[in-house]
């Protein structure tokens, strides 16, 4: 009797948690990126569309034209329901890099909300070359279910990275070996002692608005946010895989303000979040 009733609120839980299975995202996923090499956007038109943080115009977005697609890497949230998308195109023509987080409604699987940052020439550190040779020589397979970190762990990890900006007594959980690829610039050496623990600006830097794509399966979660807080803040999107409750990779997308450009000057610091 009392096996059989946690048998059922085993399952009355779990079924509350996830909204969308594993491999229902995972066709998801496939799906816009097979349809990013094409530029086919139907399955994805009737969603919210919101480039570098601004409504716009799918139609109009470069994820309507053919995109040529050296790598592609995604998270699948199941208890958001939602996925995020990290695409490289080398393409001399015109190189990209492109980070996505899609929300889906649980039951039809559309696509609701769909938030991009497109960085490309000019953006910071970008380099999608460099990209490219950095994140295909790191790992983020799956972690065995055994030695996986749940969720809370996970964003508890991605958010003291980001409060150390603002707060320099955050607690953070650095990993080693661990490294840092933002735009196309690494600071991984190759060595075992290999720390993100490189240092953040010294100033306070307000981490706003964040908003989270976890999947526990690769210990990983990205982070969209406004980097610098306030109207003179950058689009950006952080990405964090974590092992046995430490960070060990970290990516960046971070779109250029072009009102200030470079490293945010005085005037450009928001005063509070
Ligand atoms: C996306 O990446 C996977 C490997 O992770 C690869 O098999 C697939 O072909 C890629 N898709 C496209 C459209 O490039
Ligand atoms: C971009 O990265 C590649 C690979 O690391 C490197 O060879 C190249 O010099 C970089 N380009 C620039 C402009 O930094
Ligand atoms: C990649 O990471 C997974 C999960 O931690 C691990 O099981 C696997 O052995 C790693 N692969 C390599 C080549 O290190
Ligand atoms: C800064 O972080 C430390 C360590 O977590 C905490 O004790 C302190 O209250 C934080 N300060 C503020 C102003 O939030």
């Amino acid at each position: 009797m009392r096996l059989s009733l946690s048998v059922i609120l085993a399952s009355c839980f779990a079924s509350t948690l996830a909204q969308c299975s594993y491999s229902q995202l995972q066709q998801l996923s496939a799906n816009y990126v097979a349809s990013r090499s094409t530029g086919q956007i139907s399955t994805l038109s009737n969603a919210v569309y919101n480039e570098n943080f601004k409504p716009a115009t799918l139609q109009s977005s470069i994820l309507s034209q053919p995109l040529r697609i050296d790598n592609n890497r995604s998270l699948h949230d199941t208890t958001a329901c939602a996925t995020y998308t990290e695409l490289i195109s080398t393409n001399p023509a015109h190189p990209y890099v492109i980070g996505t987080q899609i929300r889906y409604t649980p039951d039809t699987l559309q696509a609701t909300q769909i938030d991009t940052l497109i960085t490309d020439a000019g953006d910071w550190l970008f380099n999608a070359t460099g990209t490219l040779y950095w994140a295909q020589r790191e790992n983020w397979s799956t972690i065995p279910e055994a030695k996986r970190d749940s969720r809370a762990v996970i964003k508890a990890g991605a958010d003291a990275y980001l409060d150390l900006f603002t707060n320099k007594s955050t607690v953070v959980p650095w990993g080693t070996p661990c490294a840092r690829l933002e735009g196309g610039s690494y600071t991984g050496k190759g060595q075992p002692s290999d720390s993100c623990n490189l240092g953040v600006p010294s100033r306070v830097v307000y981490m706003t608005n964040r908003q989270y794509v976890i999947d526990e399966t690769v210990g990983a979660v990205d982070v969209f946010l406004n980097f610098g807080g306030c109207a003179t803040g950058r689009p950006d999107s952080h990405e964090y895989r974590l092992e046995g409750g430490k960070l060990r990779f970290i990516h960046t997308i971070t779109v250029m303000n072009p009102t200030c450009p470079g490293l945010p000057s005085e005037a450009c610091l928001c005063k509070q979040p």
